[in-house]
């Protein structure tokens, strides 16, 4: 279990003074200067050596990343975009450190700006994060009064940093996607290559990363990489803001070592599952696009990227969606399959077709109204749809299917069986389709 001592958000619940007074108590904007003086390879070395993954899902090395900025610049400005779209279901960190923690934030993006030759800084809002927005801006605000941050500011790299508000879609959660809406156009995705360290915003070099992935950097740089380094494990470093809800007793965001094992994130921070562990019907351990595991493989899981994969699930947002057996998992994937239906942006076939195909199926299938042979026709066209799209929504949709029919095959058939004893539903087949 983390220890205080050891936290990077210590305003995550917002308890404390959130203004810039506030967070220079706690250590914010200490020693900026120097990292600056120290030179950009010093930035992007130290944050390698820590092995900081990113936070916004994939988990891709962040310093590695940071590399692949040009070095030098050839005349297009260079730019860091933080993406604090935060649309994917469960998830709710990038705004706590918003509302509650925001010059973790603002501090890391002028670090990250300078250790990759940015001048400049676009921070890209989910569209409902009204408040979370106003919090930012004061203390952007703050920084630029403060003369953080600016033209002619004290650290010597001239800086500015614009926070800009999206309209609600998910897909511009996406990297390339969240670039064309920044440049005021429709929020699709660009086919890759070319990257966006070559070709990003307006056409130059740009590194998009997560507000978490950035947020963190000062207190790497100030503590050393050695601290964060010694924190989890080997290849999944540092600590994690853990969000969870669903079926436990205290839903909670928690900032908690990488790799903490299942049973103590819950039991610690979240009261336990709803009824007891006996009760624990699957949990979804990183926001809704990774594929569900069954209680008994989570109970002892390491909550780390690796570990998840090991068991064909993902770390993801570390979004922990908690389900006891009073949960129709056919019903929640279902559900799930809609979400991505909805907000599929249409330009691929395989996306665009796929996603309603997958849903419609899983309607039928919650209701039991469907044929056994449809399960395994069911998994064939996710396999039609994961790696056969222009961007990872396609993956998104296919994953949560893959899982439920890996684990609770056996649930969808005896929903069918059911149906098929007796057509018309009646009461409780209506109740468990709710
Ligand atoms: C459909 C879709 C939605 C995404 N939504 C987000 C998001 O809301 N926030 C985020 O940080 N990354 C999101 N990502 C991942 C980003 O494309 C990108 O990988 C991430 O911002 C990189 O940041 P990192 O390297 O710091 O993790 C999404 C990806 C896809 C395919
Ligand atoms: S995979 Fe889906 S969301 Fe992504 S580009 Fe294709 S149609 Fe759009």
């Amino acid at each position: 279990m983390l220890t205080d001592k050891d936290r990077i958000f210590t305003n995550i619940y917002g308890i404390h003074d959130v203004s810039l007074k506030g967070a220079q108590s706690r250590g914010a904007w200490d020693g900026t200067k120097g990292f600056i003086d120290n030179g950009r390879d010093w930035v992007i070395d130290e944050v390698k050596s820590s092995g900081l993954r990113g936070r916004g899902g994939a988990g891709f090395p962040t310093g590695l990343k940071w590399s692949f900025m040009p070095k030098e610049n050839d005349g297009r400005p260079h730019y860091l975009v933080i993406n604090a779209d935060e649309s994917e279901p469960g998830t709710c960190k990038d705004r706590d450190i918003m509302r509650h923690d925001p010059h973790h934030l603002v501090e890391g993006c002028l670090l990250a700006s300078f250790a990759m030759g940015a001048n400049a800084c676009y921070i890209y809002l989910r569209g409902e994060y009204i408040r979370e927005r106003e919090a930012l801006q004061r203390a952007v605000d703050e920084a630029y009064e403060a003369r953080l941050i600016g033209k002619n500011n004290l650290h010597g790299w001239d800086f500015d940093l614009y926070l800009s508000h999206g309209a609600g879609a998910y897909i511009c959660g996406e990297e390339t996607a969240l670039l064309e809406s920044l440049e005021g156009k429709k929020g699709q995705p660009r086919l890759k290559p070319p990257f966006p360290a070559n070709v990003g915003l307006y056409g130059c070099p740009t590194t998009v990363n997560n507000v978490e992935s950035v947020a963190v950097v000062p207190e790497i740089l100030r503590r050393g990489a050695g601290w964060f380094a010694g924190l989890g494990k080997e290849n999944n470093t540092g600590t994690k803001l853990f969000c969870i809800s669903g079926h436990v007793n205290t839903p909670c965001t928690v900032e908690e070592v990488m790799g903490i094992p299942f049973r103590e994130l819950i039991e610690k921070h979240a009261g336990g599952i709803r009824g007891g562990w006996d009760n624990l019907l699957a949990v979804i351990p990183g926001g809704s696009s990774v594929p569900c595991i069954p209680a008994e493989t989570c109970k002892d899981l390491s909550m780390d990227f690796d570990s998840l994969r090991e068991v064909k699930s993902g770390l993801g947002t570390a979004a922990v969606i908690v389900m006891d057996k009073s949960t129709d998992i056919i019903r929640a994937i279902a559900r799930l399959a809609y979400f991505y239906k909805h907000e599929s942006c249409g330009q691929c076939t395989p996306c665009r077709e796929g996603t309603g195909w997958m849903w419609r199926v899983l309607e039928r299938m919650a209701r039991g109204e469907a044929e056994k042979r449809e399960i395994d026709m069911l998994l064939e066209v996710t396999y039609q749809v994961e790696g056969h799209t222009i961007c990872a929504l396609g993956d998104a949709a296919a994953w949560p299917v893959q899982g439920l029919i890996r684990h609770f095959r056996h649930v969808i058939e005896e929903r069918i069986d059911s149906y098929a004893a007796n057509p018309k539903p009646d009461d409780a087949v209506m109740q468990a389709a709710e």
